[in-house]
């Protein structure tokens, strides 16, 4: 399995795991490394810089392999010192680094400099030819269906694969709804070459995440996800509870609402709280539609192992289909 992607990054297999907030930690990412694909450690899961040089120094400690770290780039009144965060993770020797929020600009230079590999996550072509022009040297694109904030545009990765592979000169990671074999053949079909999964992640024996959240993604649905922030123009896909309803009713309500209505409901705290006690309730978890298709709770090497043979699979029927 190679492809441009498999040799920019050094990994075996062409799959990376997504920066994921509260997840991304360090026996995460460091699973995923080991398992042949790409583990991602999230930079502001960590309260400090200093913080994420040491979860940097942990995974280094548990996998020989490269694992990259993720910045995400949002656009709030108090930013958390991004800069500071990068410098951390390049001066502890990561050469990988997952951007994704907003455009990488200001950023690029520095990673460049240091060597590294920036693997931007975007949600549109536009953004996409953008970071090409800017120097990035991988786009991961997101589709509707995925976990997290999948844009305003609503253009789900059937159509949106084959639309940045088309346009790019740099390869294309598909992210969004993968969850199987069938799902990496599928985009590897379309083009990319690479595929990027976050949600499918959360269901391991590895991932941070206390037990009964993970079954409660297996026994989920396609139809069990719910798209909050809307109305603000911030869209994000999430796990569909209790919280994620009364977002969406206070949302609806006659006149709308600002955000500060309903941020003591989505707290990034709340959903830390959710998810490392269980509480399906709780807080926001964020997942994609994906839970479809996931029904159990393998080790990474397990998973990724399957995802590998079953693509094979998946690939070489469709050829003998097609050669028949
Ligand atoms: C629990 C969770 C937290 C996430 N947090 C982030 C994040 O902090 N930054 C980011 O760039 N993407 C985040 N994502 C998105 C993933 O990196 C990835 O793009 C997405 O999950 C792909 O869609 P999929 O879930 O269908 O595989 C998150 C996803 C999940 C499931």
């Amino acid at each position: 399995m190679k492809t441009r992607v498999t040799e920019l990054l050094g990994i075996r297999y062409p799959i990376i795991q997504g920066g994921m907030m509260w997840v991304g930690t360090a026996e995460m990412a460091a699973a995923v490394s080991n398992a042949g694909g790409l583990g991602t450690l999230t930079a502001l899961t960590q309260p400090t810089p200093g913080a994420l040089s040491a979860e940097i120094e942990r995974c280094g400690a548990m996998t020989q392999r490269p694992f990259a770290v993720n910045l995400t780039i949002l656009p709030t009144a108090k930013p958390p010192p991004y800069e500071a965060y990068l410098d951390a993770a390049l001066a502890a020797g990561v050469r990988i680094i997952e951007t994704a929020g907003n455009s990488p600009r200001a950023f690029i230079d520095k990673i460049k400099r240091a060597g590294g590999v920036i693997v931007h996550k975007c949600t549109t072509v536009r953004h996409a030819l953008s970071a090409q022009r800017n120097g990035v040297d991988i786009v991961s694109i997101d589709g509707f269906e995925c976990a997290g904030h999948p844009g305003e545009d609503d253009v789900p990765g059937l159509v949106l694969i084959p639309r940045a592979v088309r346009s790019l000169e740099i390869p294309v990671v598909a992210s969004g709804g993968i969850g199987d074999g069938r799902g990496m053949a599928a985009a590897l079909a379309l083009g990319a070459e690479g595929v990027n999964m976050g949600t499918r992640f959360c269901a391991t024996v590895e991932a941070p995440i206390h037990q009964r959240i993970k079954k409660a993604l297996v026994r989920g649905t396609e139809r069990d996800t719910q798209l909050i922030f809307r109305t603000l123009n911030n869209t994000a896909r999430v796990f569909k509870n209790a919280i994620a309803d009364e977002v969406v009713a206070t949302e609806r309500r006659p006149g709308g609402c600002e955000f500060k209505d309903i941020h003591p409901l989505v707290a990034g705290a709340r959903g830390k709280v959710a998810l490392a006690q269980g509480e399906i309730n709780g807080g926001i978890i964020t997942a994609g539609q994906v839970i479809g298709l996931i029904d159990d709770i393998p080790t990474c090497e397990v998973l990724v192992e399957r995802i590998v043979a079953e693509c094979r699979t998946q690939l070489k029927s469709a050829l003998k289909r097609f050669e028949d």
